[in-house]
């Protein structure tokens, strides 16, 4: 990630930190995170402390011993992970009941339904839906302490290197309970970057040599995965997932309850985490409507945190992106936009891809001002009509472009142009998304659920089962005569067997018409 942008995300995870329950990020080594006291080792009772300087935490690090076990052996290895004994069972002193501890669990869908059943509208809806969702600061800090953790671990290997969070953590769409995507960064070491000095003779390493940077890499992150799943404390279910287009490994660190995949070598997705940070700054709807829509594909079921053949959040927010680049007029510029105003600094070529755009892209105050209930309901419509059978969904260009190859649904990698980001989706997983998108735009177009007085109402109305909101509630409006359209979309909801492809038009979206406006 471009040193400027790291900077801001650094910056705005850097506040004053308040108290946490279980979690917290740092940037930096001056800080350790400690089990809270209470004799019983109760999970789930974590501090983060945060000191002003390295040798307090040295100081703690001379204090500590590694415990002596009765029937165990502790694997001796000393990381900034402490618990915090009490060593007076029954007495109270080592607990402080004055301690805020603030929320850090993920909020259950019947908490959410409730927060936001008393907004005023559908845009203070999807406002609280973001505030409740999004990883708090205390969060994100306890995910870099993790990762300065795997750090030190990585470092006894390569002492240069450097293991960062890429992804959902830090590119500001990041939702509580989000896995925490880590990159081991061997730049600093390999000396990629670096220009070879002119003169007569120069000095190289010697090094080992493999046939190719993914074998090198494959075996880097083998070497360092038994090593965490070994010595880590707290680090356990370690899999080795190597034979992956991009090899990774994947384990839990208990403490924090993160679920981590380590990568190595994938810099072109550092750069898209950077270019969804971009984007997320660009407009305050941006984050808004990608929480909304991420968390309504969660209610439906269209996504899941297991891997499989449906949509990845990461397709969905370029879903929505391409979407805001193409309201009229756009809400976010296209990626061609922000390369056109790219400066020196901003270049990148990785791996012969043009990964370049602009890092601080002045936007110019959008014309646009459409609600985030318009947008929502566009959003229904725009892909509950899309010609997904022949187009290809391109952020680059923000436009539509025939699909290259027949994947059901083609969205194009935006640095490596020959790729496709949800080539995993198969036709069932695709159909139920446009299903679970033309059914929402029917009922946000129900006039009756718009208001704060239904119940439920809104952008509730699109979290629950079909059954207890329009297609329940609404009988009696389905016999009054409807527009041709809006009969056509009904029968197809009906359909449930009928492909998408039968309802798309072949060029573009076909806009369904609301019932009663
Ligand atoms: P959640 O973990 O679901 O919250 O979202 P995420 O954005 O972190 O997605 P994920 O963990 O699946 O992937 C981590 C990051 O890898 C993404 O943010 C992207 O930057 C990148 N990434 C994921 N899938 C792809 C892909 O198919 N192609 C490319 N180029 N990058 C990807
Ligand atoms: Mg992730």
């Amino acid at each position: 990630m471009a040193a400027s942008v790291w900077r801001r995300v650094q910056a705005a995870a850097g506040r004053q930190l308040r108290l946490p329950r279980p979690h917290s990020r740092s940037s930096g080594s001056s800080v350790g995170a400690a089990p809270v006291a209470d004799g019983s080792e109760e999970p789930g009772h974590y501090a983060l402390v945060e000191f002003s300087g390295k040798e307090s935490i040295e100081a703690v690090q001379r204090a500590s011993t590694i415990p002596g076990l009765q029937h165990e052996c502790a694997v001796p290895f000393k990381s900034r992970f402490f618990n915090l004994r009490n060593n007076h069972l029954g007495s109270q002193t080592a607990i402080h009941p004055s301690v805020l501890r603030l929320k850090q669990s993920v909020i259950s869908l019947n908490e959410l339904l409730q927060n936001i059943s008393g907004a005023e509208s559908i845009d203070e809806q999807l406002y609280t839906v973001l505030e409740e969702m999004q990883l708090t600061e205390e969060n994100t800090r306890l995910r870099f302490l993790v990762c300065s953790l795997l750090n030190e671990i990585a470092a006894a290997y390569f002492p240069e290197c450097s293991i960062r969070p890429f992804g959902s953590t830090v590119n500001n769409f990041g939702k509580m309970g989000c896995d925490l995507d880590m990159f081991l960064d061997l730049d600093g070491i390999s000396g990629r970057n670096k220009t070879k000095p002119g003169g007569a003779f120069s000095v190289e390493y010697q090094t080992k040599r493999v046939a190719s940077e993914r074998v090198a890499t494959q075996s880097i992150l083998s070497v360092i995965g038994e090593c965490i799943d070994q010595f880590a404390p707290g680090c356990t279910g370690m899999q080795k997932i190597l034979n992956a287009r991009c090899p990774l490994v994947r384990f839990s660190h208990q403490p924090s309850g993160f679920q981590c995949d380590l990568t190595a070598n994938n810099r072109i997705a550092m750069r898209s985490t950077e270019l969804l940070y971009i984007y997320s700054t660009l407009d305050p709807r941006v984050r808004a409507l990608v929480f909304g829509i991420r968390c309504w594909a969660r209610v439906q079921g269209i996504t899941s945190s297991v891997p499989g053949a449906w949509i990845t959040n990461f397709s969905l927010t370029m879903m929505v992106l391409f979407l805001l680049q193409r309201r009229n007029p756009p809400i976010i510029p296209t990626l061609d936009q922000l390369k056109a105003q790219a400066a020196e600094k901003d270049v990148h070529i990785i791996e012969s891809h043009d990964c370049t755009f602009a890092s601080d892209y002045k936007m110019k105050s959008s014309q646009n001002t459409e609600t985030l209930e318009d947008l929502l309901q566009e959003f229904f419509e725009f892909y509950g009509s899309f010609a997904f059978n022949k187009m290809s969904i391109n952020i680059r260009k923000g436009k539509e472009q025939n699909k290259p190859e027949p994947s059901p649904l083609h969205i194009q990698n935006p640095f490596e142009q020959a790729l496709n980001v949800s080539k995993n989706v198969n036709q069932t997983q695709l159909d139920r998304f446009v299903r679970a998108a033309r059914e929402s735009a029917w009922i946000l177009q129900q006039e009756g659920l718009k208001h704060p007085k239904a119940e439920p109402w809104g952008f509730s109305a699109l979290l629950l089962p079909n059954s207890q909101t329009s297609m329940g509630k609404s009988k009696k409006r389905r016999r009054q005569p409807a527009s041709e359209r809006i009969k056509n979309l009904l029968d197809s909801l009906k359909a449930n067997k009928q492909s998408t492809d039968n309802l798309s038009r072949p060029n573009g979206h076909q806009k369904i018409i609301p019932i009663v406006r």
